[in-house]
């Protein structure tokens, strides 16, 4: 585990902190103090003879997360781990019980380790206990939900609303609210005025906005180690708390010799800068499915494409995966809520192309059920292909590898659409399955890769986890009934597994 490098009272010798604007110096006037890391002999004495992190004589506010879903945890356990005190919060009282007790109730690598080392340290709690959070914290910042509104485009803030009255109504002292959850722009202002109206009169409590942007899988890693902080205040006061809130993110930093750049920004810029880099995340994964499409009619392959044009820096390499489509708890429904408040602020035309980015993308879901029908000899009719009496080896049900989160997940959308063509799904998942269980019902779920594969008339491997892109051909054909493959993942090399008597098939090749 990378984090291992890494003590933060290392980081305490290491770094020396400017206080310089981030509005006119980004890198925080840490240019010339760019520390080195220890050697091996030092970095052990350094670990011996420093006080931990939480007697720091910097200022350290103390700092509560509202909400403890994949966000508002990752945060609460690597704000602990960075040296500062934290609390989390939910309403889910099974929840956290389950993290008092050191068990993360999710599954994303490196946080079960980061959980029981801060709880031991005594930095971090979870609470049900409004009361005590408002009382404990200096900084609270929001992680609630924002899903998309039932039969609507736009983002539900009811989360946030509960969230923020409910604290506003506990507090007796001036702190800062800041907001994490990705949100439609105006969304920090509405959030002031409801603290205006709900916190006891001539507190002065802030509102300020500071966008996350850590991927699930590598989360631990995006929050201690992030390429970039932004935040938004209204405020010298609030700016400088701010400051010292991520002054561990930058004090790791510099004893690793890296640069995190800090934008320090207007509430209206910040909230757009999560669902702006969304969007623009989710166009490039569209726009390789679209070129995915053309492969396919011109006889091209989508995969040597992708790489040919990601040699061009402008346009990088990263999120040129053609597939099944993006999904998850975020792009999705993050792109539908930018083009309604698009829509709302009078700018919806300059938007339109998101909805077809988000068709482009559901569109991925027919193609690949054609695909498999098209692998397994049965023809569509106008509803659709028939697949009863074809048991299909169905590998994956999250919406992407190292996670049990099955939100929007394209792969379990597929393998409901090829049950209800009657088709024997067969799923199996690492660490999904629990999940998805609960989600699609009608599914069968199995616990091993070979119970799934056993006499399969076609495998559909749709989720790249390790497991599933080391799958040796050979061995895999001894255990199906049929050779035949749907690469969703675009992971193994086609001329392999032909080579090896299956029918193959990718997407976009
Ligand atoms: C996404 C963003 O990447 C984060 O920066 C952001 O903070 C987060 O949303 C959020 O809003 O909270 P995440 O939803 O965890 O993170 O997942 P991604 O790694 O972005 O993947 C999203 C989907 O795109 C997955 O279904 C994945 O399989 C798919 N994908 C990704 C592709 O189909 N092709 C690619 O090349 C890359």
């Amino acid at each position: 585990m990378r984090e291992a490098e890494y003590t933060t009272a290392q980081a305490k010798v290491a770094f020396t902190y400017n206080s310089r604007s981030p509005r006119t110096d980004p890198t925080h006037g840490r240019r010339p103090h760019r520390a080195r890391l220890p050697n091996e002999q030092t970095r052990h004495q350094m670990v011996n003879a420093i006080q931990p992190p939480s007697q720091n004589t910097t200022t350290r506010p103390r700092i509560s997360f509202l909400g403890c879903g994949y966000l508002g945890a990752t945060y609460a356990i690597c704000f602990a781990e960075l040296g500062y005190e934290v609390v989390g919060f939910d309403v889910d009282a099974a929840k956290i019980e389950s993290f008092n007790t050191g068990v993360l109730p999710m599954h994303e690598p490196g946080l079960p380790e980061l959980l029981k080392k801060n709880l031991e340290s005594g930095r971090l709690r979870f609470t049900t206990d409004v009361q005590a959070v408002a009382d404990f914290a200096d900084v609270h910042f929001i992680c609630v939900g924002t899903p998309q509104r039932k039969g609507e485009h736009g983002a539900d803030l009811s989360y946030i609303e509960t969230a923020v009255v409910n604290l506003s109504k506990h507090l007796s002292r001036k702190v800062l609210i800041v907001g994490k959850s990705t949100v439609p722009v105006g969304t920090a202002q509405w959030v002031q005025e409801l603290v205006d109206r709900h916190a006891p009169e001539g507190l002065g409590v802030e509102v300020g906005w500071s966008p996350e942007f850590l991927q699930e899988s590598n989360a631990m890693h995006d929050v201690l180690r992030p390429n970039r902080i932004v935040y938004a205040s209204q405020s010298e006061w609030a700016s400088q708390l701010l400051k010292d809130v991520h002054r561990g993110i930058l004090e790791l930093a510099a004893v690793e010799d890296r640069e995190v750049p800090v934008v320090e920004t207007d509430l209206a810029t910040a909230e757009l800068v999560k669902v702006a880099a969304n969007a623009f995340l989710a166009t490039k994964i569209s726009f390789i499915n679209a070129m995915a499409d053309l492969s396919e009619a011109a006889g091209a392959d989508v995969v040597d494409l992708a790489r040919a044009i990601g040699y061009d820096q402008r346009i990088g390499n990263r999120f040129l995966r053609a597939g099944i489509g993006f999904g998850g708890g975020c792009l999705p429904k993050d792109i539908r809520a930018l083009s309604a408040r698009a829509g709302e602020l009078g700018v919806g035309e300059s938007f339109r192309f998101l909805d077809e980015v988000d068709s482009v993308n559901t569109r991925r879901r027919t193609h690949t059920v054609r695909a498999v029908a098209d692998l397994a000899g049965r023809t569509s009719g106008p509803n659709g292909p028939d697949l009863s009496g074809v048991r299909i080896a169905y590998l994956g049900a999250t919406f992407k590898p190292d996670t049990d989160d099955i939100r929007d997940s394209p792969a379990l959308d597929i393998a409901r659409r090829l049950r209800s063509a009657r088709a024997d799904v067969v799923v199996y998942d690492p660490e999904g399955l629990e999940n998805a269980k609960a989600y699609a019902p009608e599914l069968s779920f199995v616990k091993t890769l070979a119970e799934a594969v056993a006499d399969a008339d076609v495998v559909c491997a749709m989720v790249p986890w390790e497991e599933f892109r080391t799958l040796d051909p050979e061995a895999l054909g001894r255990q199906v009934a049929e050779r035949r493959i749907l690469d969703g993942m675009n992971a193994f090399d086609p001329e392999q597994w032909r080579k090896h008597g299956w029918s193959y098939q990718g997407i976009g090749r």
